[in-house]
C-alpha cells in the first residue's frame, strides 16, 4: 500500500483526497495544512493523521510519497524536504516560480532517487487526450497552427494569493502553463514568444494573457488565458495540420469535431468519453500511482514541466517588456 502525505487542504488538496479514495493500492496516511483546523477536518474524513508542520509529518510518518497541493511559492521547499526523507513527490503545477528553483527540485529528487511527478493535468483530460490520439494517428497530418483558450472566474477570497505574482507567478505561470505544456508536448520546443497582458481590478477583477509562440518546427501556437470570465469555465482548442483541422470547445455538446480532408465531413467524428464520469484528476493520480508501483513510465517528465515553466516565464517577460523573447533552453 502506497502511503501518501497530502500537503494542502485547499481546492487541489480536496480534489486529490477525493481521487485517492477511489484508487486501489494507495492510502492518504497524513494530511498537512498550516491551518490546523483544516488539516484535522480532512484527516478525520480520510482516516489520516493531521499535521501543521511539514518536518513533523515527515519525521513521524513513514511516507512513500508527498503530494504537494500547497501554494506555488511552497513547492520548492516541500519537494526538497520530501526528497531528503526519501519520498517520491507528486507536485501540483506549476512546478515552481523560477527555472533555478525547478532545477534544484529536479536535482533534489534525482539525488534521492525518487520520482518527481508534476500535475500537468490537461494531459489527462479526455478531450485533450482524444485530440492527442487523433494527431498521433495522423488524422490531420503535420500540425502547423494551434490556438488554445482557457477562461474562468478570477481567483479571490482565500485564493487571492493567485493574483500576487510573487506567490503564483501570475496568469502565465499559473493558468496558461496548462496550455504551454500541452503545446510543447505536441508541437515540440519553443523558439520565441511574444505576449501581452491586460489586468484591471475595478470595477471587477479581470486578467487576460495572450501569447504567440513560434516552435522550432515552424508551427505557431496562440494561447489565451482569462481570469475574470463571467461565464462557466471554458476551454477551446483548434489544431490545424496540413491534412485537417481538430476543434474542441468545452461549452458545446459535441466538444470535439474532426474535419479531415479525406474523411466525410460529419460532426462528432471523434467520439469523446463522457466528462461527467471521467475525472481527469483521478486519471492523473491513478497514472502516478501506477508509476510509483513500477507499472508505468510517467507521461509527464519533470524536464517537460521545467520547459513549460521556462516558456511561461519568457511569455511573462515579453508581456512586461513588450519585446519578443527567445525561449531559454533549460537543462534539467
Ligand atoms: N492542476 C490544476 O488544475 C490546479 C487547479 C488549481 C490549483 N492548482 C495548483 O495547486 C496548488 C494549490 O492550489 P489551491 O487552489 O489548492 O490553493 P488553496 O489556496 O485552495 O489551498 C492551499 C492550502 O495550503 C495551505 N497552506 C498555505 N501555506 C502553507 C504552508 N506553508 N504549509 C502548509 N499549508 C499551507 C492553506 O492553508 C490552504 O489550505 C497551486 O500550486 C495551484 O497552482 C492546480
Amino acid at each position: 500500500m502506497i502511503r501518501v502525505g497530502l500537503a494542502g487542504t485547499g481546492s487541489m488538496g480536496l480534489t486529490h483526497a477525493q481521487a485517492y479514495a477511489t484508487i486501489p493500492g494507495v492510502v492518504v496516511a497524513a494530511v498537512l495544512d498550516i491551518d490546523r483546523d483544516r488539516a484535522v477536518q480532512l484527516a478525520a474524513t480520510v482516516g489520516a493523521h493531521p499535521y501543521s508542520d511539514l518536518d513533523a509529518m515527515l519525521e513521524a510518518e513513514k511516507l512513500d510519497v508527498v503530494d504537494c497541493c500547497l501554494p506555488t511559492a511552497q513547492h520548492r521547499i516541500t519537494v526538497e524536504r520530501a526528497a531528503q526523507y526519501g519520498c517520491h513527490v507528486i507536485c501540483e503545477k506549476p512546478l515552481t516560480l523560477t527555472v533555478a528553483d525547478g532545477q534544484a527540485m529536479i536535482a533534489a529528487t534525482r539525488a534521492a532517487g525518487t520520482q518527481l511527478l508534476v500535475g500537468q493535468v490537461v494531459r489527462f483530460f479526455p478531450e485533450f487526450q482524444r485530440i492527442a490520439s487523433a494527431l498521433r494517428e495522423g488524422r490531420i497530418g503535420t500540425p502547423v497552427s494551434l490556438t488554445m483558450l482557457r477562461q474562468g472566474s478570477s481567483p479571490g477570497g482565500s485564493r487571492s494569493w493567485y493574483l500576487d505574482e510573487t506567490q503564483s507567478g501570475g496568469i502565465f505561470l499559473d493558468m496558461m502553463i496548462h496550455d504551454f505544456d500541452w503545446a510543447l508536448h505536441h508541437l515540440g520546443p519553443a523558439e520565441r514568444v511574444y505576449a501581452r497582458l491586460v489586468q484591471r481590478f475595478e470595477p471587477r477583477a479581470f486578467t487576460q494573457g495572450m501569447a504567440t509562440i513560434r516552435h522550432t518546427s515552424g508551427a505557431l501556437s496562440q494561447i489565451t488565458g482569462t481570469w475574470g470570465h463571467p461565464g462557466p469555465f471554458t476551454t477551446m482548442v483548434e489544431l490545424a495540420g496540413d491534412g485537417g483541422l481538430l476543434q474542441h470547445n468545452s461549452s458545446e455538446s459535441t466538444p470535439i469535431i474532426l474535419y479531415a480532408e479525406t474523411a466525410p465531413r460529419e460532426p462528432g467524428d471523434v467520439p469523446l468519453p463522457d466528462l461527467s464520469v471521467t475525472n481527469p484528476y483521478r486519471v492523473e493520480l491513478a497514472h502516478f500511482v501506477d508509476v510509483l508501483a513500477g507499472r508505468a513510465e510517467s507521461l509527464v517528465r519533470p524536464e517537460e514541466a521545467l520547459a513549460a515553466l521556462s516558456l511561461a516565464l519568457s511569455a511573462r517577460a515579453s508581456a512586461a517588456t513588450n519585446q519578443a523573447q527567445v525561449v531559454e533552453v533549460v537543462a534539467a
